[in-house]
């Protein structure tokens, strides 16, 4: 049974075990999310379903019942064909089969309750929901008398259901509807901790995520995914990572696999203390089956000993497909020239964003493998179905030629990575973001090497409020010779409400998440 932890030893620094030995900041808990392959073909709807039920059951089993919550990513277990009623909640286990009397409960569902009991640990999964619909005479009913949820259930120890929330921000997914408004949820568990929870695209927009984090206050959040990963600012681990910085929160997020499809990224990431545990399969077209574990504070503040996380170094070529981000060619950009021990002073706007850089570099062999831009931007980016953000960001990124397209590009040649480098021994950026009610400023990193984010060792980030201007500086704390993005990006969550979306509604590039044309026909035929 793995209820609460108290390791204080996993702190080696002595001083400060001495110091909080009676306090219980020092408190943490077992914490899983898994990075899932799921089974996508060579089977009924029926199989298929059977044959992620056995994975998801098998990782439960390989932790040991060590967690006391543990993670499930988005769209990997069942599928429109396959649905289940999933209940608001449940005074007792799921896993009786008395519960619960509605003979809709699929029986993945209660066995997924069972492992809950049989493990002793909370656990979050994703599915598919089907919801009868209570049509009167003057409504219109759909011909099946449901509708389709792309839903989070949760169970506690016992496997009794205690939240379920479902979808609001729909990326590209037709066959599922939407609640009429949108769903706050929200569970306490038996260690004190409250969690928020959200699926995938949500994280791109004010409601529901900044609500639970603003509004209500959560500080320990989930995310269940499947997302497409963008460079150079918009990357799984890369965009998690910023995300649990900005909200100073503790962020578990659970990403499917499918590096074929452009998708994977999971991660524990500790509010400003970075990853604890983090996973993007970028050397790799198959994805991977894996349990990532840490041990999480309960106070997201309390500074903590996050030990070096091994990571080993990519040294084969990037497989993960990416996308690139659809507006660079309106980005005020300025190169780095290539000139050895280097020094550049530069201040860039656009609009009502200028951006200050000083970067110091060193080359390191002849041909580098990555030219540098500078650049600034402030624009609407459109995702998809009259889905808007508007952006304001400013930072260096690489690029693989001179042209500012080919920014946001995994350079081919990557066998020498060592060997010919830029190493930018200094790199500050001063930005003056313009203030609003409702946006989130979050670092944006990213090694070529791992793409994975920086870790807090690496660098400072610092927010003030001005005038009528947020300055944030941010700088690079040692050498780094294998940058891709250094970035401060500003989601600013209500200028597309405002009509804003007609302005700038220029790329209508593909992102986030396979189209649901392609899932469709990896998934459920
Ligand atoms: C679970 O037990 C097996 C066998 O003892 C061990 O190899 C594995 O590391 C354990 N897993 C965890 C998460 O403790
Ligand atoms: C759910 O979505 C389907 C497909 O778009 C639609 O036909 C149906 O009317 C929707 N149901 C509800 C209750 O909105
Ligand atoms: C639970 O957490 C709240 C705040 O998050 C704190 O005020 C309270 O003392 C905690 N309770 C226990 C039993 O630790
Ligand atoms: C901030 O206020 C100053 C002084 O009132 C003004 O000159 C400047 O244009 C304002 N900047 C922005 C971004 O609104």
């Amino acid at each position: 049974m793995a209820a609460f932890h108290r390791r204080f030893l996993w702190l080696l620094g002595v001083t400060l075990l001495l110091a909080d030995v009676n306090s219980t900041e020092n408190a943490f808990y077992i914490a899983g999310v898994v990075e899932y392959r799921p089974t996508i073909m060579g089977g009924t709807s029926e199989q298929l379903l059977e044959a992620n039920l056995a994975g998801y059951l098998e990782i439960m089993a390989s932790g040991n019942g060590t967690t006391d919550i543990i993670v499930f990513p988005e769209a990997t277990l069942n599928s429109v064909i396959t649905l289940t009623v999933v209940p608001k909640s449940t005074e007792q286990s799921l896993c009786d089969e008395q519960v619960g009397d509605d003979p809709e409960i699929a029986t993945f569902l209660r066995s997924l309750a069972c492992a809950a009991r049989e493990y002793s640990t909370y656990l979050v999964v994703n599915v598919k929901e089907q919801v009868a619909e209570h049509c009167t005479a003057d409504e219109t009913c759909s011909s099946s008398g449901y509708s389709i949820h792309n839903t989070n259930v949760v169970f506690d120890r016992r496997g009794a259901v205690i939240s379920r929330y479902r979808k609001w921000n729909l990326y590209l997914e037709p066959s599922t509807n939407r609640t009429e408004s949108p769903e706050i949820a929200t569970f306490t568990t038996d260690f004190n901790v409250t969690f928020g929870h959200f699926i995938c695209f949500d994280m791109l927009f004010y409601t529901p995520a900044q609500d639970l984090v603003e509004q209500l206050g959560i500080r320990h959040v989930i995310v269940t995914k499947m997302f497409n990963s963008e460079l150079p600012f918009l990357t799984a681990s890369q965009f998690q990572q910023g995300w649990a910085w900005a909200n100073r929160v503790n962020l578990l997020a659970s990403g499917a696999s499918l590096p074929q499809g452009g998708i994977s990224g999971s991660g524990i990431y500790a509010s400003q203390q970075g990853a604890l545990a983090r996973l993007m399969i970028a050397d790799e077209l198959e994805g991977q089956r894996k349990l990532l574990l840490a041990r999480v504070p309960l106070d997201p503040d309390e500074p903590i000993a996050t030990d070096e996380i091994l990571e080993s170094e990519r040294t084969t070529p990037v497989k993960l497909k990416l996308l690139q981000q659809p507006e660079l060619k309106n980005f005020a950009t300025w190169e780095l020239p290539k000139v050895q021990g280097s020094s550049v002073d530069k201040r860039i706007c656009q609009e009502d964003l200028c951006c200050e850089f000083r970067a110091t570099w060193t080359l390191v062999g002849t041909q580098q493998e990555y030219n540098y831009r500078l650049g600034v931007w402030v624009g609407q980016r459109r995702y998809e179905e009259e889905q808007y953000s508007a952006i304001r960001l400013c930072g260096l990124f690489a690029c693989t030629g001179s042209t500012v397209e080919s920014c946001g590009l995994i350079s081919e040649e990557q066998e020498h990575l060592q060997e010919h480098q830029v190493v930018f021994t200094k790199l500050q950026i001063l930005g003056e973001f313009v203030q609003r009610p409702r946006r989130l400023l979050m670092p944006s990193t990213l090694s070529s090497s791992s793409l994975y984010a920086l870790q807090p060792s690496q660098l400072t980030w610092s927010m003030k409020e001005s005038v009528n201007v947020t300055r944030i500086k941010m700088e690079l704390l040692e050498p780094h010779g294998q940058l891709m993005t250094f970035a401060i990006y500003g989601n600013y969550f209500d200028e597309y409400a405002n009509g804003g979306a007609e302005r700038l509604g220029t790329g209508t590039q593909l992102f986030l998440l396979i189209t649901p044309l392609i899932m469709k026909h990896l998934f459920w035929e």
